[in-house]
């Protein structure tokens, strides 16, 4: 029988858990057996004695969890006291970070892992319920609007009382992926006036479908800015300098702007000045959820509320899924409870096939050596 682990997160403000007890139960049923290390659930609101009585073990430390794992689930790259308990060719899944994360991915290729980076699970429709990119950024893009609903000193939507009128928030959505849509949809239902810009030409429908306004440079650059895969090309900077001219009238008039621009392996593009963000109102919000990947709006920092000398406050909330922890673990253990799935043949033995499409994608060390092409050299 082919033995999970799943161990307890250490990264600082890591609140998320690899494994829920329903997929605990889900895991067994399959034919694994689970070992949970005490309290990996207890910060996502998953206490020991729901994983015991769904099935698993407990296990005190990293190490007694790992002694006989040939599998290890986890949220963030292992630490280095799980690294060192990893035996050869255990299999590892996680979101690695495998371009920023160097120091973990040499790690689990000195200790002979087997890991898959889940960020790199391909966006076919097989592996739709593995994405793990599509199931945090659609709760990011919910929480991030609630964090900057929660910083603006108004309310969101128009109330007419006997005490006067008070205007609807007006919400600017920057960048319309998973993140933005889920942004939109949940700005819209708090009762604001919502706009939204991409690069990408597909949005701009989905932006009007959720009862929000389009707003971009429509060139021959749009035109084209979506790959076949269908993320968004790095812009040119005449592009950029358009985008931005646009932009800069419709932002100063905004009362909460939510930034969710991303390119893959590059960093945040800049989207919002430091100039712009001085053209705002007093009292207005700026969230930043590209700020784990560099931001995409000047004076941003990573963990902390920013207050500008017109009194612009720019958030630069880290790990937005880890503020609704019980919600994103569940969604996200459903992910490598499916992909775990991959690692079990018809017989329900440990055998995953290597020719797969999707492990093949998402395999970054083997045999000792980083494998992934993206990450060699
Ligand atoms: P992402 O997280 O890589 O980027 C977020 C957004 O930022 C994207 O919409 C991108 O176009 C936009 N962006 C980049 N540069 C920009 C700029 N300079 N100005 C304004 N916006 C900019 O994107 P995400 O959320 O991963 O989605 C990427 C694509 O994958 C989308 O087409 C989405 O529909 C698709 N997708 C497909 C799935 C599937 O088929 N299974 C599942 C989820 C997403």
């Amino acid at each position: 029988m082919a033995a999970i682990a799943v161990t307890r997160e250490r990264r600082a403000g890591e609140t998320r858990v690899a494994a829920v007890p329903e997929t605990v139960k889900k895991l067994i049923a399959a034919g694994f057996s689970v070992v949970v290390e005490a309290g990996a659930g207890v910060a996502a609101t998953y206490p020991d004695a729901d994983y015991l009585a769904a099935g698993a073990t407990l296990a005190k430390t990293a190490k007694d969890a790992l002694a006989k794992a040939d599998i290890l689930l986890k949220v963030r790259a292992p630490e280095a006291d799980e690294i060192a308990e990893i035996k050869p060719g255990t299999l590892v899944a996680a979101t690695l970070n495998p371009y920023s994360e160097k120091t973990a991915l040499e790690g689990l290729a000195k200790a002979k892992a087997t890991a898959f980076a889940m960020e790199f699970v391909p966006r076919i429709t097989r592996a739709q319920a593995m994405d793990v990119l599509s199931s945090q950024a659609n709760l990011a893009g919910y929480r991030a609007v609630i964090e900057g609903a929660e910083a603006y000193g108004r309310v969101m939507p128009m109330m007419m009382t006997a005490a006067g009128t008070v205007a609807a928030a007006k919400v600017f959505i920057m960048g319309v992926g998973v993140a933005g849509l889920q942004a939109i949809a949940t700005a819209r239902r708090l009762g604001a006036v919502v706009t939204a810009t991409d690069v990408r030409p597909a949005t701009k429908e989905q932006v009007e479908s959720l009862g929000a306004k389009f707003l971009a440079v429509e060139d021959d650059e749009f035109k084209n800015a979506q790959t076949a895969g269908g993320y968004a090309k790095e812009m040119s900077a005449e592009y950029q300098a358009k985008q931005a001219e646009l932009v800069s009238s419709h932002i100063a008039k905004q009362d909460i702007v939510i930034t969710t621009a991303l390119i893959p392996g590059r960093p945040a593009p800049k989207l919002v000045s430091a100039a712009q963000v001085a053209s705002m109102k007093p009292g207005s919000v700026i969230v930043d959820l590209a700020i784990e990947q560099g931001g995409n709006v000047e004076g941003a920092k990573l963990g902390e509320v920013f207050v500008t000398r017109n009194g612009v406050k720019i958030l630069g909330v880290a790990n937005l899924p880890g503020r609704i922890a019980a919600d994103a673990s569940a969604l996200y253990a459903r992910n490598l409870m499916a992909f775990a799935g991959l690692f079990l043949n018809k017989e329900g033995q440990l055998a995953p096939d290597y020719e797969d499409e999707i492990l093949k994608a998402a395999l970054v060390t083997q045999g000792g050596v980083v494998v992934h092409p993206n990450l060699k050299g």
